[in-house]
C-alpha cells in the first residue's frame, strides 16, 4: 500500500501503556480512520474491515493506548494450508520509532503459529523501505515479485518467513 508523508511525533502521555489486543466490531470506525491517515491508496473500506474482524479465518490485531488506536495488523489463515498471509500492517504516523510495527508483526506471527501455520508470507511495495526493513529485521526472505500488484500499478515484492525456526540472534 502507498503511505502518506509522516508528521513529527506528537507528545504522548507516557504513563498509559500501549497494549495489543484483538479487534472487535466496535473498532471498525477507528480502523477506517487509521487507514485513511496512513494510506493514500489501496485502503480497506469499513465493509472490508467488518468482514475481516468477524472472519474466523483472520486475526485483526490492534495496538491501543487507552481509547486511541495506534496500529493494526491483519493475518489470514486457510484451513488445511500451513501458510499464513500478513495482509496488512500499519501504525499511526506519530508513533514512528516506538517499535510498534515490530510488536504487531510479532503478534501476527504468534497468531499464525497458534493456528498451525509453519510459514508467513506477505507482499510489500517495492518502494516501501520502512516496511522492508522491518521484515528483514524479523527474518523474512524474498521469494519473488508480483508485477502491477497495487492500484497505481506499482510492483510488489513477496517475502516469506518460517515460523517454526528460532530467529537468529543478532
Ligand atoms: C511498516 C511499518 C509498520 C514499520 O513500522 P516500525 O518497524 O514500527 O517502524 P518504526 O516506526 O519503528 O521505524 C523503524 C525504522 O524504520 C525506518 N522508517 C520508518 N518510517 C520510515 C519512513 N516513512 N521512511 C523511511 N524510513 C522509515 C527508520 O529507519 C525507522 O527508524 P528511525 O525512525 O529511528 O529512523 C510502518 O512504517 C508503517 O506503519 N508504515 C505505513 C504503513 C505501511 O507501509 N505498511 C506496510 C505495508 S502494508
Amino acid at each position: 500500500m502507498m503511505s502518506t508523508p509522516e508528521p513529527p511525533p506528537a507528545p504522548e502521555s507516557v504513563d498509559v501503556p500501549i497494549v495489543l489486543r484483538r479487534a472487535e466490531a466496535g473498532d471498525v470506525p477507528a480502523l477506517v480512520a487509521l487507514e485513511n491517515r496512513v494510506f493514500t491508496a489501496d485502503r480497506l473500506s469499513a465493509r472490508q474491515w467488518r468482514r475481516h474482524v468477524g472472519n474466523a479465518g483472520a486475526a485483526v490485531i490492534l495496538a491501543v493506548r487507552g481509547e486511541a488506536l495506534l496500529g493494526a495488523a491483519v493475518v489470514f489463515f486457510r484451513a488445511g494450508l500451513d501458510i499464513a498471509r500478513l495482509y496488512s500492517i500499519a501504525r499511526a504516523p506519530e508513533t514512528r520509532g516506538l517499535g510498534l510495527g515490530e510488536r504487531l508483526l510479532e503478534a501476527a506471527e504468534d497468531a499464525a503459529r497458534t493456528r498451525g501455520a509453519a510459514r508467513m508470507r506477505l507482499e510489500v511495495r517495492e518502494d516501501n523501505v520502512a516496511a522492508q526493513q522491518l521484515y528483514a529485521r524479523r527474518g523474512y526472505a524474498p521469494i519473488g515479485r508480483r508485477d502491477g500488484y497495487y492500484e497505481d500499478g506499482a510492483d510488489a515484492l513477496r517475502f516469506e518467513k518460517r515460523l517454526d525456526e528460532a530467529m537468529p540472534s543478532s
